[in-house]
């Protein structure tokens, strides 16, 4: 069910990801999988192509998007919400933007270190300071230190851009973890937005993706930015959506100035909508294909780089390498000028952090073993 597309196509279809390397690079960095789409994602934009849709989404409705939303999220989490409670907008970065300038008041916006590389600079875009919250790089396990999430509540900061599933820590919170963070949020009469686009992407053996607006007591101080994008492989067609089920957010997110929404695509429509009424099936068939790839890394790591360290990747198909062992201050450098795989380089992702790079495993079993292969050849003395 899982269609690997070749080199030429992937050239073609993948601009960034296969266009910005040279011919004999392998590509391992952004997050785009080398998968061809799900039939009835291919279906419904060969027919959405050929009856000429290309012109304004109309703006004043989630209508049908939002039903397929809430029908996703209700098969797939459990989760119930209401077609209204969902909005669309340009791209989850957009979502998350726009969450933090209308919703949030004017004080530090916590970041959770390593993250994100375009969300580093997101506070300071809305007119906010980040403050970070790191995690140590020798953690058993990376996880929201709560004690000091409420110092750095207590010390001004009023929201927590929080990304679960984590990109590129690879991990699912558990409830547990959340309703913690949901209690200290509380306390500080806080918000959160929570970036929940990799949600569908929850591997074998993890636990279940829980959204942070299914923990009660979360509806007034939350939004959710979720889409189709990562797991089905649609970035370019731009169509995400913000998930908000307090009335008076989302009032205030639908009722922005024209000038302030990043308006979306009506082909990202037409694929949002194929995924998620008519793609769980292809889903499941992709978490498994992710799911053995990763086991595929794990192995490979074992027997070339057995010196790597890499947390047990629950979600996403990003791993997050720490390869500090093998004395490189930057191996995506080392990586792709002498082996030619490019990574996306850890101090990216945390300013000054050495020797880790994060590796897009969402490719063929036999690039995945050429990438480490290639990776062992020029890291290992
Ligand atoms: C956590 C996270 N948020 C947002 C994005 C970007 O999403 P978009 O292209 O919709 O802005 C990514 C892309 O990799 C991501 O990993």
């Amino acid at each position: 069910m899982i269609v690997d597309r070749t080199d030429e196509e992937l050239r073609y279809a993948l601009p960034c990801k296969w266009g910005l390397v040279d011919e004999d690079v392998l590509p391992a960095w952004v997050a785009e999988s080398d998968y061809a789409w799900a039939p009835p994602i291919a279906a419904a934009l060969a027919d959405a192509v050929a009856r000429g849709l290309t012109g304004y989404p109309p703006f004043d409705e989630g209508g049908e998007l939002g039903e397929a939303y809430a029908g996703f999220a209700a098969r797939q989490y459990g989760h119930r919400l209401e077609p209204a409670h969902v909005i669309p907008t340009s791209d989850v970065t957009a979502g998350v933007r726009l969450a933090l300038d209308v919703l949030s008041e004017p004080g530090p916006v916590v970041m959770p270190i390593p993250g994100y590389p375009p969300q580093l600079s997101i506070a300071s875009i809305t007119g906010r300071e980040r403050v970070d919250l790191v995690v140590d790089p020798d953690a058993e396990r990376a996880e929201i230190d709560l004690d000091r999430l409420d110092r750095l509540f207590a010390d001004g900061a009023r929201t927590l851009l929080l990304t679960q599933p984590h990109n590129p820590w690879g991990r699912v919170f558990t409830t547990a973890e959340l309703e913690g963070i949901r209690d200290v949020v509380l306390r500080h009469g806080a918000r959160v937005v929570s970036d929940e686009i990799h949600a569908p992407l929850v591997l074998e053996g993890a636990p279940p993706h829980v959204p942070y607006l299914s923990l009660d007591g979360t509806a007034d101080h939350a939004v959710a930015v979720v889409a189709a994008s990562k797991a089905f492989n649609v970035q370019g067609l731009k169509c995400a959506q913000l998930v908000a089920t307090d009335p008076a957010a989302n009032r205030a997110l639908r009722d922005v100035p024209m000038a302030r929404n990043d308006s979306w695509s009506p082909l990202g429509v037409v694929a949002g909508v194929a995924a998620y009424t008519e793609c769980d099936e292809w889903l499941g068939a992709l978490r498994v294909r992710l799911s053995e790839q990763r086991d595929l890394l794990v192995g490979l790591l074992a027997e070339h780089l057995p010196d790597a360290r890499m947390r047990p990747l629950e979600a996403t198909y990003l791993a997050w390498l720490d390869l500090r062992a093998y004395g490189h201050d930057d191996p995506a450098e080392v990586v792709l000028e002498r082996g030619r795989v490019r990574l996306s380089a850890g101090h990216d992702y945390q300013e000054g952090l050495p020797g880790h790079a994060r590796l897009n495993i969402a490719t063929s079993p036999d690039r995945l073993t050429e990438i480490v292969r290639r990776m062992a050849k020029v890291l290992v003395a």
